[in-house]
């Protein structure tokens, strides 16, 4: 199965979970205050702000060609209208070692962490929330345009706003609870145009798009009708509502539909981060997604979720049918600490890609979450998403088996039955039925 030649291979990581020492964001708060699984600490994460060279050596040893990484808003901007030159000159080097090694930086300028300041003026809850990521990202294009040929300024909004207001897991203010949720979801839509005309006034190439999390919602296979009008609902709102309101300009909040200035069009790709898929039923018991799967389920560490790969091919159609634009695979990844699932997910998940490529789907790059272990947030380190295995404590990093594969088809641009045979033999019946290991890969 053969990738075409300009095709991005890639990894995928945060500023928060990598960097180390962000002592300025709420989530350095937010862990203080205990609200991590077993009371986890980032620390000095994978100890990016002092050597990212060393983790971009490995993805460059990976094979891979591109990497998509965040920058931390309250590093660049440690006070209100402070701009530290120091974290800038520090950014500048970390990409212009992407660039050194070969590897095309797409940058993130929000992934789920907030400048302390910030947080206290309300954030997203708060009008100002929009001047001030106006100002942050005019910085950004300011001092390191040059350096960015992909951008994302929002990191799945609605996740995002999820985890913080009805989940409660990530760090928010005093306001919780459904109004709010769609009062910030509003101002990240506003902040997201922002930073599409700012960034497109100065780089009229540069390519802005969205990293949303993508996930199928359906009803069990025995499911009433009312499971499956709920699944459709919640489907709606989680995947659809934010790439609907950009595509349209319009976004569907509690009190019905408004239209938003300068918001239309504001995205030049659809980024999907995809992982699992959730069963929903109606009326929904504890939480909003059922934690049960049938005895044929592939289920990753702690319970996150399913192996389920053909459920990135139904993300990859509905968002080409849906919005007709070029497609990143922004995240793609499972919580694997023996790397037992990995080589498999890795292979089939890929197999979808190849497969929407070959039906003419325009799929750009894909970005496996992640290159290595990192902070999880809520969760700590009690979930490892790194092709490379890092020790927190000893910053030892351990190429995982997948790390081996993942060179084999980043180098080659293809999957063979041959990689499957050595890395994930239980794929080969699934993927080449009536195939003889090695034989359709040999020249
Ligand atoms: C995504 C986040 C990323 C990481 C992965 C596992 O939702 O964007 O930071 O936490 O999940």
């Amino acid at each position: 199965m053969t990738f075409p030649p300009d095709f991005l291979w890639g990894t995928a990581t945060s500023a928060y979970q990598v960097e180390g020492g962000n002592a300025n964001s709420d989530w350095w708060a937010w862990e203080e205050a205990g609200h991590t699984l077993n009371g986890d600490r980032s620390r000095a994460a994978c100890d990016w702000w002092a050597n990212a060279e060393r983790d971009l050596d490995l993805a460059a040893e990976l094979g891979t060609n591109a990497h998509r990484l965040s920058l931390e808003w309250s590093r660049i901007e440690p006070e209100p209208s402070v701009f530290d030159p120091e974290a800038l000159a520090r950014y500048r080097a970390i990409l212009e070692g992407c660039h050194a090694r070969g590897l095309e930086p797409m940058v993130t300028l929000h992934h789920f962490s907030n400048p302390l300041w910030l947080a206290e003026k309300g954030d997203f809850n708060s009008d100002v929330v929009v001047d001030y990521f106006r100002r942050y990202t005019a910085k950004v294009v300011g001092e390191l345009g040059d350096l960015i040929p992909t951008w994302v300024p929002i990191n799945e909004p609605v996740t995002y706003s999820v985890m913080r207001y009805l989940i409660g897991a990530f760090p928010h203010q005093r306001h919780t609870g459904l109004g709010a949720l769609m009062e910030g979801l509003h101002n990240l839509l506003r902040c997201h145009a922002a930073a599409y005309h700012t960034i497109k006034a100065a780089y009229p190439a540069a390519q802005v798009g969205t990293a949303d999390n993508l996930q199928i919602f359906e009803a069990r296979p025995d499911g009433t009708a009312l499971d499956r009008w709920w699944a459709g609902r919640v489907s709606r709102f989680y995947n659809d509502a934010w790439p609907d309101a950009l595509h349209t300009g319009r976004f569907h909040g509690l009190a019905g539909s408004r239209r938003m200035k300068d918001i239309a069009g504001t995205f030049d790709f659809n980024g999907i981060n995809y992982y699992t898929r959730f069963y929903v039923r109606f009326p929904p018991r504890a939480g909003f997604v059922e934690r049960e799967w049938g005895p044929e389920a592939l289920v990753s560490d702690g319970d996150y979720g399913e192996v389920y790969p053909y459920g990135l091919y139904r993300v990859i159609d509905r968002v080409w049918k849906r919005y007709g634009k070029p497609i990143y695979i922004t995240e793609n990844g499972v919580p694997d600490a023996a790397d037992r699932l990995r080589p498999g997910f890795l292979l089939d998940h890929l197999r979808q890609v190849w497969q929407a490529i070959s039906f003419c789907y325009p799929i750009m790059g894909y970005y496996h979450w992640s290159l290595l272990d990192n902070f999880e947030w809520e969760r700590g380190w009690s979930q490892r998403f790194g092709l490379i295995a890092l020790d927190p404590e000893t910053q030892e990093r351990t190429w995982r088996p997948s790390a081996h594969l993942y060179r084999e088809i980043c180098r080659s641009y293809t999957l063979t039955d041959d990689m499957a045979a050595r890395y994930a033999p239980e794929m080969l019946p699934i993927m080449w039925p009536g195939a003889e290991p090695g034989l359709s890969s040999e020249p």
